[in-house]
């Protein structure tokens, strides 16, 4: 009896300090792994700003956008990035520019982006009209960014005027991703979403805004919608990585919107788009399916339902 006691107790405690070795051991697994349902115990670290950063002319840095928590779960093992883009305002809302989304609608939508991957560095847009006042808004807002979703870093539009904000959050331990060329918060300034720098002052221009964002101290830069040789240019021309989205296959990684190249947004389709994968029309058949189904009472079959009847012939 006391012999069993003993063997019980120090099965308790052999477990207890295996239990104790793991957390000591492994911390970024239990941080990292908050909520993602990763079991396996492997180590897992994210990819950081200062890694994509080293990878300028180097392997290609794959980047899409992400939303939701089940869509990052998917996209998390194949991406070294994920952009929770205010593309979201279109997409998801159906707004038919970026300019109504906010900074509450981004801080929900980056940390379900953040509670659905363990590997792939979150990016967050900052939204229209929270950072564009002066730098202490700009820090404040991505300060909530940074708190609220767990993400590593957040992304802004603009070029030369926004250099000192970026500076400043920089300076303060805020990574900035940079967006230049196209900027769809801009819209209604530049007059439309045309792609940018075919005159060459305005492809002046725009080198200009991407070098002072870079050395203002930005990780990368999205460059959109830029004519290719422009962009190749910048590539060449700055320190850090440029990640295009319409620019060119020599930018040192590509960022597509998700829904775009799923084939579930289909307002309209940018020609920089490539489609990989047809959901939307997936969707209309399933529920055509399932439409069907209901209205022939094939649906539930005995299968779905609890203790079904046996049907009379
Ligand atoms: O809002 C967005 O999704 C973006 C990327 C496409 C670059 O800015």
């Amino acid at each position: 009896m006391a012999e069993n006691k003993q063997k019980g107790l120090i099965k308790a405690t052999m477990m207890a300090l295996r239990r104790l070795s793991v957390r000591e051991g492994d911390v970024s697994v239990h941080l990292s792994d908050q909520g993602t349902g990763n079991q396996s115990g492997a180590r897992q670290t994210r990819i950081s700003c200062p890694e994509l950063t080293a990878r300028k002319g180097g392997d290609p840095i794959v980047c899409l956008t992400a939303y939701t928590t089940p869509m990052a779960q998917l996209l998390d093992p194949h991406v070294d990035l994920l952009m929770v883009g205010d593309s979201l305002g279109m997409v998801l809302y159906g707004f038919d520019s970026t300019l109504p989304v906010t900074l509450d609608m981004m801080i929900a939508h980056g940390a379900a982006v953040k509670r659905g991957s363990i590997r792939a560095c979150v990016v967050v847009d900052m939204p229209f009209g929270s950072y564009q006042e002066s730098t202490e808004q700009a820090y404040r807002n991505a300060v909530r960014m940074m708190q609220e979703t767990g993400c590593s870093a957040v992304k802004m539009e603009g070029g030369r005027d926004l250099a000192p904000t970026v500076e400043f959050l920089v300076r303060r331990g805020i990574p900035v991703m940079g967006h230049v060329g196209l900027m769809p918060q801009s819209v209604n300034t530049l007059g439309g979403y045309r792609a940018r720098g075919r005159a060459t002052d305005e492809g002046a221009g725009i080198m200009a805004d991407a070098i002072a964002i870079a050395e203002a101290g930005a990780f990368s830069i999205v460059v959109e919608g830029v004519m290719e040789q422009l962009a190749v240019a910048i590539t060449a021309r700055i320190s850090v990585p440029t990640i295009g989205i319409g620019a060119s296959a020599g930018c040192d990684g590509q960022v597509l919107v998700v829904d775009d190249m799923l084939g579930l947004f289909s307002s309209f389709k940018p020609r920089f788009v490539k489609r990989y994968a047809e959901l939307g029309k997936a969707v209309g058949e399933a529920a055509a399916a399932y439409a069907a189904d209901v209205r022939g009472r094939n649906f539930p079959g005995p299968e779905h339902i609890f203790g079904a009847m046996k049907k009379s012939s």
